[in-house]
Order: C-alpha cells, then structure tokens, then sequence
C-alpha cells in the first residue's frame, strides 16, 4: 500500500483495492494449476481530477500490483538485452531516463564506455543510431491513437511478426499496443539488437525473478508473453498528474502573473498551441499534425503518411504531449531543436509553407503567431510549470536498487 502514499490518495486507493480485489477471480486462470491459489491484487489507475476516465489496457493483460512490479524490474534490466556483459548492457531505461520524463533527454547520447545508443553490429561498430528521437512513456495508459512518432502500433493492425529479426507472426508478436514495443526493442539493430530466445534464456538464469513471475502469472514460467505484458503493465502505470499546471488546475497551487499570462497564450489563438496540444490534461491531442517545419518531404520519410497513405498526412508527426517538456530535449521526431526558446522562435517567426501544412497552423502565411518578447517569455514560463517532480523524483517508478549495476546507463557524448 506504502506506493500509493506519494498520491496522496492512499485512503480512498486502498479501499478501492479491498473492496475490487474481494470481487476478481485470478486473471489467468487457464495457466494457473489448481494446487494453490493465485490472487494478484488488481493495480488501479488513480482517478485524478479532469483525467480521461477511459484507460488503454487490453482485456488480455490487466493491471496487477505483482505485474506493474515484475515489470518495473525488467524495465530496468540490461539483461533483457540478452547480454550479461557489462558494456552491453542496454534496458528500456537506459534510453527512457526517469529523471528526463522517461526520454533521453539528450543528443548523441553514448554508453560510458563510449559506444553510442544502439549495440554495435557489424555495419556499426559503435552502435546504431534509432531513426527518431524519443518519445517519453508518461500518460501513455489513456493514449488511444497509436504509438510512436507516425503511430504505426495501432489496435487495428494484423498480426505479422518480422522475418527480417526471425520474429514469427504469432500472437504476442504485434505491432498493437505498448506491448509490442518490447519485443520490438529487443529485436531492433538500433535499440537492443538481440533475440527473444537470448533475451528469454538470460531473463530466466536470473534466480531472483521467479517468485517476481509467480506472484504476477501464477507460476515460476519465464516467457516472452509474461515479460511483454508485465512491462507494458510498468509503463502503464507511469501517469504525470503533479505539475504546477495540473495543481493549478484542482486548484491546489498558483501561477505567478507570467505563467497565467503565458497560459492563456496557449489556450487561446494568441499562440495558438491549444489546438494541437490542448484539449485536455494531457497536453496533446494524440493526433497527427504537419506543423509546417519544412518545404518539402522525402517520400521515403517514415511519417504519418507512410501508415495511413493519405496525401494530408505527408510530413505529419503525432503532437507529443507537452508534460515534462522541460526535461526531453532536444525536440521534434529529428531532434533539431535544442531549446524552447528556439520552439517558440519557431511558433513565432519561422514556419514554413508548404502544400501539406495543417489546416491548424493558421499562421502559416504570416510564418506564426508573432509573439512579442513578453509574450514569448510568459510562454516559455508556462511551458515550464509542466515539469513534475514528483513524478522524476517517485520510487515508484525508480530503478530497484538492485539492479543499478545491470541498468546499462548512458551518458552524454
Ligand atoms: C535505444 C533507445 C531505446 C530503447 C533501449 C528503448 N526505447 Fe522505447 N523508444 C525509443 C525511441 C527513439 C522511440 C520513438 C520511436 C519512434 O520513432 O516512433 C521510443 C518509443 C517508445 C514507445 C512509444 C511511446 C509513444 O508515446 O508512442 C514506447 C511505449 C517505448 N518506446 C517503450 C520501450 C520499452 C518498453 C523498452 C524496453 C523493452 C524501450 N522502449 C526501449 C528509444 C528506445
Ligand atoms: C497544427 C498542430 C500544432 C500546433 C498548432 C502546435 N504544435 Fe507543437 N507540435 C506539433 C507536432 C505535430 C509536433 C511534432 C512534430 C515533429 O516531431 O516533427 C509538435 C512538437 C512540439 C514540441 C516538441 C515536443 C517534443 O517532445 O519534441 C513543442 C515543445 C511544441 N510542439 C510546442 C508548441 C507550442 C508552444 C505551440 C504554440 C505556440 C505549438 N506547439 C503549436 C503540432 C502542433
């Protein structure tokens, strides 16, 4: 129960676990042998204020206290990378860093021992560099309009494996929900560059995760459908409510004069962000947006177009969520903003037109919003009650002291 305590909601949390876990039979009865009794404690989502009520969680992995808890320790694994070698070493959080909102949150980063992001191979021998930059994992639970920077990991897509990392077609193997993205950087010459078997075999020589597996999935099993789901079930749990901004909200903090100033900048066509970045708490849409950076595109490019084939998704990204922006540069899927000082410069003066622009950026003729000195500071003041500490600072969501050694941390260049 003590994790909760950081929410400062433990009461009413707890008594929602007693009285839901008194009604839920096990969630996985068909692998669960009759001997003894599996009883995982369901893991709930705090309600928060003006938070979407809706969650993305499959029918086939819910939340478990136990799962979210297995999860959070493979999450921070470098063994998962199927290495067990000390400057091999690469886990989800080498690359989704708490303290930068589980991005990188910075440029050409590198292994202390030098490599770059991405294990070596022979085409690279100091690494491969991933195609885009980061996406943080935050508030990923009420996304339910694709993942990744193009949304290519859609509910909608079939089953298909990928012949090209010996990844059969079979049913955990998809390129659906947040689960995909394990076997997917495992698998990936940029990210892991490993296999299943190797990342499974070295998962399951590691004698501390046993009884991990059997309180999430009843028995000791150690398989790629349980490792999958249980980190899907970490991410999942990573939710950012605590800002400035969201307390401003509930009402329980203030903003200083500039901050309101720059936060009804934002929220009106003075700046005009709301549209794409608005609409809710989560400081996006979800949705997918040319923002109007470029005059023309690689066909080649691996943007919104490239999934859904339509001429007015060319040169389109997904509007990431502004929360913790502070804390996950350098921006855009290319990375070519370092600061948001160069962001709102870019708002402000700098688009550029082309056929493709959405219709949202109105201002596109005039090259932006034209905001005056003031008004790109209070802006930039705004932008800056999106940080959550409480969030980089929770142990919730930090690396088990054990497994500090094995994380595979990087640093930068
Ligand atoms: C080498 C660095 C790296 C590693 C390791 C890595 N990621 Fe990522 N992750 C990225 C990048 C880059 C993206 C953006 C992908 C794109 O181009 O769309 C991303 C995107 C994601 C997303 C999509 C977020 C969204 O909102 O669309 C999820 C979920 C995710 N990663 C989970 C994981 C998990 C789970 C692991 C470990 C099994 C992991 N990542 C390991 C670099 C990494
Ligand atoms: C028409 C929709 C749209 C509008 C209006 C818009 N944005 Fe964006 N924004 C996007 C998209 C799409 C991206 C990602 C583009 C990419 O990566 O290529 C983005 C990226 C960003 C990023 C970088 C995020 C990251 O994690 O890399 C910031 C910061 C940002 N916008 C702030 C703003 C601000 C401030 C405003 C108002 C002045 C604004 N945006 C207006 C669509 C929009």
């Amino acid at each position: 129960m003590k994790k909760f305590i950081s929410f400062g909601i433990a009461l009413p949390v707890a008594m929602i676990l007693v009285i839901w876990s008194c009604g839920t039979d096990s969630t996985e009865e068909a692998e669960v042998p009759q001997v003894y009794s599996f009883n995982p404690t369901p893991y709930v989502i705090p309600d928060v204020a003006y938070f979407p009520k809706n969650l993305n969680i499959p029918s086939d992995n819910p939340m478990t206290i136990e799962g979210v808890e297995l999860g959070r320790y493979l999450f921070y694994d470098g063994r998962l990378s199927g290495n067990t070698s000390k400057d091999m070493l690469m886990s989800c959080a080498t690359c989704h860093v708490q303290k930068n909102g589980f991005e990188a949150g910075m440029d050409n980063p590198r292994f202390i021992n030098g490599k770059t992001f991405g294990l070596p191979t022979e085409e690279y021998p100091e690494g491969e560099p991933t195609p885009n930059y980061m996406l943080p994992l935050v508030n990923s639970v009420y996304n339910q309009n694709g993942f990744g920077w193009n949304g290519f990991i859609n509910e909608s897509n079939e089953y298909r494996g990928n012949e090209e990392f010996n990844v059969p077609a079979t049913k955990e193997f998809h390129y659906k929900n947040i689960e995909s993205m394990v076997w997917m950087s495992i698998t990936a010459s940029h990210e892991m560059n490993s296999t299943i078997e190797k990342s499974v075999a070295a998962i399951d020589a590691i004698p501390m995760y046993k009884a991990k597996f059997k309180a999430a999935f009843g028995t000791e099993d150690v398989n790629y459908d349980r490792i999958s789901k249980s980190i899907a079930q970490f991410v999942r749990s990573i939710v950012s409510y605590n800002s400035k901004f969201h307390k401003y909200l509930r009402q329980e903090a203030d903003l200083t004069a500039q901050e309101k100033k720059g936060h009804d900048l934002f929220f009106s066509e003075d700046a005009d962000c709301f549209h794409c970045h608005g609409g809710s708490v989560l400081m996006t849409t979800n949705e997918y947006f040319n923002n109007a950076k470029d005059k023309s595109f690689d066909p080649k490019e691996k943007n919104r177009f490239s999934v859904t084939g339509d001429p007015m998704d060319i040169g389109a990204f997904r509007a990431p969520s502004l929360i913790n922006i502070e804390l996950t540069a350098p921006y855009m899927h290319d990375g070519r903003f370092k600061t948001l000082d160069e962001i709102i410069d870019f708002y402000s003066e700098g688009l550029v037109y082309s056929d493709y622009v959405h219709p949202l950026m109105k201002n596109v003729r005039q090259k932006g919003v034209q905001l005056n000195d003031d008004d790109k500071a209070a802006l930039k003041a705004f932008l800056l009650t999106l940080t959550d500490n409480e969030l980089i600072q929770s142990p919730q969501y930090a690396c088990p002291p054990e497994l500090v050694k094995w994380n595979g941390q990087a640093s930068v260049n």
